[in-house]
């Protein structure tokens, strides 16, 4: 039996509707197999803001340092997109991520053999597509320094790396490539930026610990078209924190929709924060639309990462491709014009397959 205290950050958009799902999801899972998990919710992003002035208050840091992992939904909106407000909702992620120093971020991208045909790509591209995206989180030029300046009328964002961030980071990456078919793509722009050749020189000297694993360099603009030309080629890549979200989104429509795909950010322990990669949808915010599926895998990710229950977060997942194999189908994966089920009713397939 193990007892786990989760602190849950629905934030905007339609991230409370897919938390609670994936809430519902773990208490299953609970029940099923005899654990105890204690759910904390706090405020973050937008909510947080027009509740408190601030996108993730110092008690929402607390109740997270109180738990074993965190999970959130999506944060941003209209109300709060202005791009020159001194606050904004995907700050109080960024610090987040920041303060616990989650600095590897890991997106598994498959493809369910039920969606082919819901992608625009040619049915046998997306035979035996299984990697895993491992992004930088907490460094690069997310956080570089960055600057207004005079009226306006320029402005600049730094990509910066140390050493230290990128070897930690590779470390992830080249033993999660030991754990699958011992293949790395190290994703990079050596050919321009400093920062990157820093970058691959580091993993280079990296993979002199993971003999075993076999190494290549890409360079991102390639990258971007071989995820496209060749996806199955590729196993683990390890990319910086903006190449890594670029190409992340990207090979969503792998999987069918951005809505199918979860994400694990982790620090030097077990602590981790896990949430889906789409973000708050406010389009279709409260409309039953959502597709909960990158949260429930999320949540499966924490079962697996922060808890260690390796066979909680395989039923999980097993669930979700047997529920999509059914047929059943949220607005985002339905046949254009084709018939759709809630979130609640996908869901509940879900909870009825666990
Ligand atoms: C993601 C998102 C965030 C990011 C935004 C909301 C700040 O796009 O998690 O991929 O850029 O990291
Ligand atoms: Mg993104």
């Amino acid at each position: 039996m193990v007892k786990a205290t989760i602190a849950v950050l629905p934030g905007d958009g339609i991230g409370p509707e897919v938390t609670s799902k994936a809430v519902a999801v773990l208490n299953k899972v609970a029940a099923k197999f005899g654990h105890d998990f204690v759910f904390n919710e706090a405020i973050m992003g937008g909510i947080a803001i027009d509740t408190t002035g601030d996108s993730c208050p110092p008690e929402t840091i607390k109740t997270a340092e109180q738990s074993d992992a965190i999970l959130l939904g999506a944060v941003g909106g209209p109300k709060w997109s202005d791009p020159t407000a001194p606050v904004r909702p995907e700050q109080g992620l960024l610090r987040i991520r920041k303060h616990f120093e989650l600095f590897a971020n890991l997106r598994p991208v498959k493809t369910y053999p039920a969606l082919a045909q819901h992608t625009p790509l040619r049915a046998d591209l997306l035979q035996n597509v299984d990697m895993l995206f491992v992004r930088e989180l907490t460094g690069g030029i997310y956080f570089g320094p960055q600057q207004e300046q005079g009226n306006g009328d320029s402005a600049y964002d730094t990509e910066l790396y140390t050493v230290p961030e990128v070897e930690r980071v590779a470390h992830v990456a080249f033993r999660a490539a030991q754990g699958r078919s011992k293949k790395l793509a190290s994703i990079d722009k050596a050919n321009v930026m400093a920062s990157m050749r820093l970058w691959r020189r580091t993993v280079v000297r990296v993979h002199e610990d993971y003999s075993d694993v076999e190494l290549e360099h890409v360079l991102v603009d390639a990258c971007a078209m071989y995820l496209m030309t060749r996806p199955a080629s590729f196993d683990v890549l390890v990319a910086s924190n903006m190449f890594g979200d670029i190409l992340s989104d990207e090979a969503s429509v792998l999987a069918g929709s951005l809505g199918m795909l979860p994400s694990a950010s982790l620090g030097a322990g077990t602590f981790g924060l896990y949430e889906p990669i789409h973000g708050s949808a406010p389009d279709i915010a409260g409309q039953g639309k959502a597709n909960p599926t990158g949260t429930i895998l999320s949540a499966a990710l924490l079962l697996r990462y922060s808890l260690g229950l390796e066979a909680e977060a395989k039923a999980v997942e097993s669930a979700v491709e047997q529920v999509l194999e059914s047929g059943a189908r949220t607005a985002d994966i339905a046949p254009r014009g084709g018939e759709y089920i809630s979130t609640s009713e996908f869901t509940e397939s879900v909870l009825a397959a666990l």
